[in-house]
């Protein structure tokens, strides 16, 4: 679905979440990071983040815990962990849970908290982003990758036209499933565009630098980031 909404560039915004995150157990560091991937199914931003952290850092110490409220999707993520250099490596973890409560995960123990286009699922969106405070340790970061809104008028008047009419058709012809895509486009339209979703982080604590996001592709999606003191 990332790669029908998207066109496939979803992958290019993932690269550069990750890149922009530049994350890893520096070379003069004793201390390994603790990662967190919520809605984390694919494992493309766990894998990400651990390859880069490896590759520019030669971090092969800090952890990594993929969660996801879906077992089929946590399945999915698994089955792709065994072609990377985590396979059945005590480092990777596949944890399910509900991003909104997270009772596995213990207070101020992450470094870093991931979620890529899997926030604007949830039923309480402001209760996964204090879930996300909670389980992050002072100085711990929270990114946010997700589908946001166009902000030039004429721009997201041919984006509205594509995601309404033609993506509910794609998703007929490709999957035979018009509802699910049909559901995408409309979770994308009640999602909160990106001041509203700055402001729901700073609300559940964070202290969000700038202006609290960054837009990609005009504002297809955005990156939001937010910092725990
Ligand atoms: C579009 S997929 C994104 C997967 C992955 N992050 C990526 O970008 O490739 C959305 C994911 O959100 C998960 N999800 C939905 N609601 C959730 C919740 N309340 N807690 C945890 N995960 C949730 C789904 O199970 C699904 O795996």
């Amino acid at each position: 679905m990332n790669d029908v909404m998207s066109m496939g560039i979803h992958r290019l915004w993932k690269k550069h979440l990750i890149e922009k995150l530049d994350c890893g157990k520096r070379p003069n560091s004793q201390e390994p990071l603790n990662f967190l991937d919520v809605a984390g199914g694919t494992g493309d931003i766990a894998f990400g983040l651990l390859d880069h952290a490896r590759l520019k850092y030669g971090d092969v110490e800090s952890t990594m815990t993929v969660a996801d409220i879906n077992p089929d999707m946590l399945a999915e993520g698994q089955k792709r962990c065994l072609s990377t250099p985590y396979a059945h490596s005590p480092r990777i973890n596949f944890l399910e849970q509900n991003g909104e409560i997270m009772d596995k995960i213990p207070d101020n123990s992450k470094d870093v908290y991931t979620i890529a286009f899997g926030i604007r699922n949830f039923t309480n969106i402001q209760a996964g982003l204090n879930t996300a405070y909670r389980v992050l340790k002072p100085g711990g970061i929270f990114a946010c990758l997700e589908f946001s809104q166009v902000e030039e008028p004429a721009l997201d008047y041919i984006y509205q036209a594509y995601s309404f009419s033609l993506l509910p058709m794609m998703g007929q012809l490709i999957a035979n499933d018009r509802d699910s895509y049909q559901y995408l486009v409309e979770s994308i339209r009640k999602f909160p565009n990106q001041e509203t979703f700055a402001n729901m982080i700073r609300k559940a604590g964070f202290y969000v630098p700038g202006k609290g996001y960054e837009n990609l592709t005009f504002g297809v999606a955005a990156i939001h980031i937010g910092v725990k003191l």
